[in-house]
């Protein structure tokens, strides 16, 4: 049995462009009430205590940024920047190279900027307690249908065996690596473990944790942020 206590890293894919958003800046890079998306996501992250480093995944172009300017000095010791790539998964396996030494992975969308700390604690308990890939769900509140080509209705799962998946991911650091290494491209991690034949476990996940993918998303992390639905922490 291998040792669970070993240290955690995060890694934050946030070099999208964020075509479906249309802004004027890469997505991770928008912010929200005075913060960026990426400040947002690394700060909550490093604000669980339940992970050790960030490795932030940067579009090409601003992987030279330092870490200090990204997220702020208070954090910036535990920060390494690198350059992503052109599919989500190409980012993912820069921010697994940039973190060697680490027992477990977490891999968290800069997009879900409004995650709560105690999500990522749920995660790594998970992984502590013996799980080596564990992500959070919602239930799903619509009813999902599959379709074919033409949009032909093709079948009606059981909405009660469906689940909405969100991140942070949590793996054992090798065993993502291996389901990583030839992957084109994943917009969910996990799935690239199943493949693998390798069992995926599930904690609550939190409805803050939303992706904010398009414009409504936008208005609606800022309006939880003035609402004071999300506890802020000023730092
Ligand atoms: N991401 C990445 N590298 C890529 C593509 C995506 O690091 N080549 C990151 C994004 O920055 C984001 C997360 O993966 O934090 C989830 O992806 P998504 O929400 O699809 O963001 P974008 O790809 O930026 O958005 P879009 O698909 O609308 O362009
Ligand atoms: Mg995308």
């Amino acid at each position: 049995m291998k040792d669970r206590n070993g240290p955690v890293v995060g890694i934050v894919p946030a070099a999208g462009r964020g075509v479906r958003l249309g802004e004027p800046l890469p997505k991770a890079f928008v912010e929200l009430d005075g913060r960026t998306m990426l400040e947002r996501s690394v700060e909550a992250m490093l604000a669980s205590a339940v992970v050790d480093q960030v490795v932030i995944v940067a579009p090409p172009e601003l992987a030279a940024t330092s870490a200090a300017e990204l997220v702020g000095e208070a954090f910036a010791d535990r920060v390494r920047v690198v350059a992503g790539g052109a599919e989500r998964a190409d980012s993912v396996r820069a921010g697994l190279a940039a973190a060697p030494g680490a027992r477990f992975v977490l891999v968290h969308d800069a997009a879900r900027a409004l995650t709560p700390p105690e999500l990522f604690v749920r995660v790594v308990d998970a992984l502590r307690a013996g799980c080596d890939a564990v992500i959070p769900v919602l239930p799903v509140a619509d009813t999902i249908k599959s379709v074919d080509a033409d949009g032909v209705v093709t079948g009606t799962p059981d909405r009660s065996t469906l689940r909405a998946v969100q991140t942070p991911q949590g793996f054992d650091v090798e065993l993502l690596a291996r389901a990583n290494r030839d992957a084109a491209d994943a917009t969910d991690d996990a799935g690239l473990v199943e493949r693998l034949g390798e069992q995926v476990a599930t904690v609550a996940g939190d409805p803050l944790a939303f992706k904010i993918t398009t414009p409504l998303d936008l208005v609606l992390a800022r309006a939880v942020l003035a609402s004071g639905l999300c506890t802020e922490k000023e730092m």
